[in-house]
């Protein structure tokens, strides 16, 4: 029998928190672990959208969030405060999911403090440096630093064997976001932003760094251009928080009949949202995971990817934030009934619902030396 071990789980963004949910409900359930649940509030209302739909209540809050927030800032304020919560905490583990500044912090501090860490979605890489910034060089980091390596898929695990980290700390166990999902679309939820259901639903997300200024600016032109050139459609872009997204957004989309623009919607909305989608553009990572196994055609306004399984099986397109590509790759999807249906076929590459169990047991390995019974 395993003795009680401390488990650390840290959350500080949206997706964080929608990947680390099942792994801290699944925890929760075991005997041996005494799970404690730090928010660092690098989001702040995104964060508490997410830990409110799960039920989940943080033990300790950074709440570090400040508006329009630096990256040296957030990195500074997250090291401080990061310390001191390892030597009150003592955990005999640390648990952290993607490549936020929060994750890259947490890895660094466990670095400093010699606590073992474990890295849910290890693994994924696009191989260039400022795609995404600064995402790519924070997954390096933290994956130079970890202890375990839980990798969604065959892919990333190939990719962290290529930086030399050794197999036998690799666990390939699907996408949390896919138990996530699975969980949350169980409980459909009504949506009520007064849509038009006569209308083709194309539902909008984004809000990478590396797309601020006139990238941003080109992907809402060619939304806006889209909606007068297409009757039959309607856009639902649910803005994210990051004033260099909502003030260009709002200036250049609003006032239009046929794009509703809204504050973020909570998770199980937005699954309801996906559900209902005709086709999705995004430039976020999580949607192009969930957006497949919903058979919902995702157009990626990134020109690089660090989920390439998706654009393998013809499911995920990258269009860039480039005007005429979204423009011609929407238009396509709308007017070509066989290319859609070619994207729109429920494939789910990131795995099957059962990612959190197995990232229970390897962490039971870790501790015991034996494979979980
Ligand atoms: C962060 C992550 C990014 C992740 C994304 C998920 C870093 C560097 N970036 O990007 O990897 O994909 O979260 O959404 O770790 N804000 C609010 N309320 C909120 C959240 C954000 O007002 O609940 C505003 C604040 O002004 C804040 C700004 O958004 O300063 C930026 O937040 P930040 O976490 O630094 O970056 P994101 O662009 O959200
Ligand atoms: N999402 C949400 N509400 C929204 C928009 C997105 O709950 O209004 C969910 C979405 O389903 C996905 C996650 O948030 O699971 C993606 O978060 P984000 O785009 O902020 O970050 P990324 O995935 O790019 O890191």
């Amino acid at each position: 029998m395993l003795s009680k071990k401390r488990i650390l789980c840290v959350v500080g963004t949206r997706p964080e928190a929608i990947k680390m949910a099942p792994v801290i409900l699944a925890l929760k359930d075991t005997s041996w672990a005494q799970v404690r649940i730090l928010a660092t509030a690098q989001h702040r209302e995104l964060l508490d959208q997410v830990l409110a739909l799960f039920g989940i209540k943080p033990d300790i809050d950074l709440n570090i969030m400040q508006s329009n927030q630096s990256l040296a800032e957030l990195t500074g304020r997250l090291a401080i405060a990061l310390q001191d919560i390892m030597v009150n905490e003592k955990p005999d583990m640390v648990l952290a999911q993607g490549d936020t500044t929060t994750v890259m912090m947490t890895a660094l501090i466990c670095f400093y403090r010699q606590v073992p860490f474990g890295h849910v979605e290890a693994g994924l890489r696009t191989g260039n440096r400022l795609f995404p910034f600064p995402e790519e060089a924070n997954r390096v980091i933290t994956g130079y630093l970890s202890h375990l390596h839980f990798a969604p898929t065959e892919t990333a695990r190939v990719n962290l064997l290529k930086e030399g980290v050794s197999d036998d700390s690799i666990i390939v166990t699907g996408n949390t976001v896919i138990d996530s999902l699975f969980l949350t679309i169980r409980k459909p939820v009504p949506l009520d932003l007064g849509l038009d259901k006569t209308k083709r639903l194309i539902l909008v997300t984004a809000h990478r760094r590396e797309n601020f200024g006139s990238p941003f600016r080109e992907i809402c032109r060619a939304i806006r251009e889209l909606a007068e050139r297409n009757p039959d459609i309607q856009f639902l872009y649910p803005l994210h928080p990051n004033p260099n997204i909502t003030d260009v957004a709002q200036e250049i989309l609003s006032g239009h009949s046929r794009i509703v623009l809204c504050e973020p919607l909570n998770y199980a909305e937005f699954v309801s949202a996906m559900n209902q989608a005709y086709i999705l553009l995004t430039d976020s990572g999580g949607i192009q995971e969930e957006a497949p196994a919903l058979a919902k055609p995702v157009l990626v306004l990134r020109d690089e990817t660090e989920r390439p399984e998706a654009v393998e099986a013809g499911v995920v397109n990258l269009v860039g934030p480039n005007y005429e590509r979204i423009i011609t790759a929407t238009e396509r999807l709308l007017n070509d009934e066989k290319s859609y249906r070619e994207m729109a076929r429920g494939v789910t590459p990131y795995g099957d619902g059962h990612a959190a169990e197995r990232i229970i047991k390897a962490m039971q390995k870790f501790f015991t030396g034996r494979p979980a019974a």
